[in-house]
């Protein structure tokens, strides 16, 4: 296994990365660290100092730049070192980390960790979270100790809501429900519809708290490498979508090593969907139980069952609703099979040039 790096990644929220302080996060194996300089613009670093290898994030800002801990060595925002305070001062060619592109958009900032040329505009549509849309939006992170993809399939295949979050996000008469699953290059949609159905707990709350059934709708877009969007709401049995009973949820994966991930997660819905401060905190409750103490334990045991053993190696039994998760994982395994050619075809020529 590996990543798919010639992608953009959310690298955190936006709100991480404070004026005056060093942030640090592990993403494709790579050890980043993050700074925000006067002019508000985010830095990211290759985390490692070259001279003896210490964190850089572990050292402290001096003038915009970032001094190493160990014996001060000074780096500017492009990864150069600017200040040997040692000896006649000199610095060597060497003493240099790598600086990485971001971008910061839709509240969070987004990393390109590959040698390809970064293309911005393939930064996924997150404009539901951006304060113009109007929505009301909050958002959370949750580190998980297994594999995106794992994590992946658990978000393209919603119809485990019926049995992990039973009462809360599910339930009973969602499994089994219709689902649509259609694919292009680099992006899968799963839409499943439930007509009928005993209304979920959280779905109840926000629409018209009377336990009363309704029709529903998941509708889950994947866009490669690891973000997804979701569309989901209800509304009563034969009825019209309304001005409240719905939302967008924002799930978007970034893998921290082979076999962890970061997690983040955001809402956004209708200003129609009123409700009052104990409500709400009850709603970002149950959704954060949700994934932590519900997804979390499944996906962390799914991870130790695998035992470091290939996915496909295993043999997995295939049902109907893994048809969203299967896709996707074939655009992965093709995307990755591109960035290794692509890294073949240019050794190859750099061989030939010499
Ligand atoms: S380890 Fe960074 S200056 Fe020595
Ligand atoms: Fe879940």
């Amino acid at each position: 296994m590996s990543f798919i790096r010639n992608a953009w990644y959310v690298a955190c929220w936006s709100s991480d990365v404070k004026l005056g302080e060093l942030f640090h996060r592990q993403i494709l194996d790579e050890a980043v660290v993050f700074y925000r300089t006067q002019e508000g613009e985010t830095v990211a670093l290759q985390d490692r100092c070259p001279h003896r290898f210490i964190p850089l994030h572990m050292g402290k800002l001096v003038d915009g730049r970032i001094q190493c801990a160990y014996h001060g060595l000074e780096f500017d925002c492009t990864g150069r070192c600017v200040n040997n305070p040692h000896g006649d001062g000199r610095i060597p060619s060497a003493a240099r980390v790598k600086s990485f592109p971001t971008v910061e958009r839709h509240t969070f900032v987004w990393i390109w960790l590959g040698d390809g040329k970064p293309d911005i505009s393939a930064i996924p549509d997150y404009g539901v979270l951006d304060s113009q849309a109007g929505y009301k939006t909050s958002g959370g992170y949750l580190h998980m100790n297994a594999n995106y993809q794992l994590m992946a399939d658990n978000l393209m295949d919603l119809s485990h809501i019926t049995y992990v979050h039973d009462g809360y996000l599910g339930s009973p008469e969602q499994a089994g429900a219709a689902e649509v699953v259609e694919s292009s290059e680099r992006a899968v949609q799963a839409n499943r519809w439930m007509p009928n159905i005993s209304v979920p707990g959280i779905f109840d709350l926000l629409y018209r708290q009377d336990g009363q059934a309704v029709d529903m709708w998941t509708n889950m877009k994947w866009t490669a490498p690891s973000c997804f969007l979701l569309d989901t709401g209800v509304h009563r049995v034969g009825g019209q979508k309304e001005e409240r009973g719905w939302y967008y949820g924002v799930h978007i994966l970034t893998p921290e090593t082979e076999h962890s991930t970061h997690y983040y997660f955001a809402v956004a819905m209708p200003v129609a969907t009123a409700l009052g401060p104990d409500e709400d905190r009850r709603y970002q409750a149950l959704r954060r139980f949700a994934f932590e103490e519900q997804d979390k334990p499944i996906l962390e045991a799914q991870q130790a069952a695998l035992t470091g053993a290939d996915f496909w190696e295993m043999k997995p039994v295939l049902l109907s609703v893994d048809a969203g998760s299967v896709r996707m994982r074939r655009i992965i395994e093709h995307m990755l099979e591109e960035e290794r050619s692509n890294a073949s075809t240019s050794i190859n020529n750099t061989a030939v040039a010499d």
